[in-house]
C-alpha cells in the first residue's frame, strides 16, 4: 500500500528513544522529511532536523514547528510517579505528569495548526496508552493523562475539522522500550502478556498519519492484543 508520504513535512516529539524513535525510522523509510522536537540530544545516525526542547515550554514548541508541516506525531511522555498509592503522590509529580503527557500535546497542537492547515492532507496522531482506559495500581497520574489524550483527540478532531486536520491517537499496552523496562525492571523478562514492539505501533501511527486512513477522525487506535475486549466473565 502507498501511504502517500513521500516528500511530507512531519514532525515527532519525543523522536530519540522507543516508540518515538521507532516512528522517525519508519516515516524516513516512507521518504518524509522529519523534524524532532526532544529534551534528549540527537542521536548521530539519524538524518532529521533536531529541536532540543521540552514539550512543555510553549515558545519551544511554536519555535519547533517547520514552515511547511503535513503531520504531527505527539509521542513524548513520561511514566509520572509509578507504583505509589495515589494517597502518597506529591501535587508536583501530578503535576507534571498532566503537563508533560497532556499540555504538552495540546501546545504541539495548538501551534502546529495553522501551518498544517496549509497542507493538502494534514493530520495529527497522539501516542495515549490502554491506560486511557484501563487502570492498575499505582498508575494514578498516568492514567489520568492519557484519559485526557483520549478526549483532547476528540475536542480537536471537532475544532479543527474545518481546516480538514484529522486528529487520531494510537493506545498500546506494554511496548518494549526504555520507559518500560525502567518502570517494571527485573518484571519485565517475567511478563506473561504479549509484548509490542516500537515497530509495531509505528506501523499504526503511519496509517493514521496517511492519507490512506482519510476516512479516520477522532478515533482512538487500541493495540493490546484484544486486552480490553475480554471480559471478566468466569467462562
Ligand atoms: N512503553 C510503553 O509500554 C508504552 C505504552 C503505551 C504508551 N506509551 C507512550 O508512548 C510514548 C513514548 O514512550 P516510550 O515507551 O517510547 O518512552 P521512551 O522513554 O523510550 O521515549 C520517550 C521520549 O520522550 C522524550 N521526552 C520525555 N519527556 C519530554 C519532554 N518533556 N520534552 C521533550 N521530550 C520529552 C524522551 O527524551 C524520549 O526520547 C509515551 O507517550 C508513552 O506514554 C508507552
Amino acid at each position: 500500500m502507498d501511504l502517500g508520504l513521500s516528500g511530507r513535512s512531519v514532525l515527532v516529539t519525543g523522536g530519540a528513544s522507543g516508540i518515538g524513535r521507532a516512528t522517525v525510522e519508519a516515516f524516513l523509510a516512507e521518504g518524509a522529511a522529519v523534524t524532532v522536537l526532544d529534551r534528549a540530544p540527537k542521536p548521530e545516525d539519524l538524518d532529521v532536523t533536531w529541536v532540543r526542547g521540552d514539550v512543555t515550554d510553549e515558545e519551544t514548541v511554536r519555535s519547533a514547528i517547520p514552515r511547511e508541516l503535513d503531520v504531527v506525531v505527539g509521542c513524548a511522555g513520561i511514566s509520572g510517579p509509578m507504583g505509589q498509592d495515589a494517597r502518597e503522590i506529591g501535587h508536583a509529580d501530578f503535576t507534571r505528569t498532566l503537563e508533560v503527557n497532556l499540555t504538552g500535546q495540546f501546545l504541539l497542537a495548538k501551534h502546529a495548526a495553522p501551518v498544517l492547515a496549509g497542507s493538502t492532507a494534514p493530520a495529527i496522531v497522539f501516542v495515549a496508552s490502554d491506560s486511557g482506559f484501563v487502570a492498575a495500581p499505582g498508575m494514578a497520574a498516568y492514567c489520568a493523562s492519557k484519559g485526557g489524550v483520549l478526549m483532547l483527540t476528540k475536542a480537536l478532531a471537532v475544532d479543527f475539522r474545518s481546516d480538514g486536520i484529522r486528529v487520531n491517537c494510537v493506545c498500546p499496552s506494554i511496548v518494549d522500550t526504555p520507559m518500560a523496562r525502567g518502570d517494571l525492571g527485573d518484571a519485565f523478562d517475567e511478563l506473561d502478556c504479549p509484548v509490542l514492539r516500537p515497530e509495531d505501533v509505528a506501523r499504526s501511527i503511519l496509517y493514521l498519519a496517511s492519507p490512506a486512513s482519510r476516512g479516520v477522525n477522532g478515533t482512538a487506535h487500541v493495540l493490546d492484543f484484544g486486552g480490553l475486549a475480554t471480559s471478566t466473565f468466569p467462562a
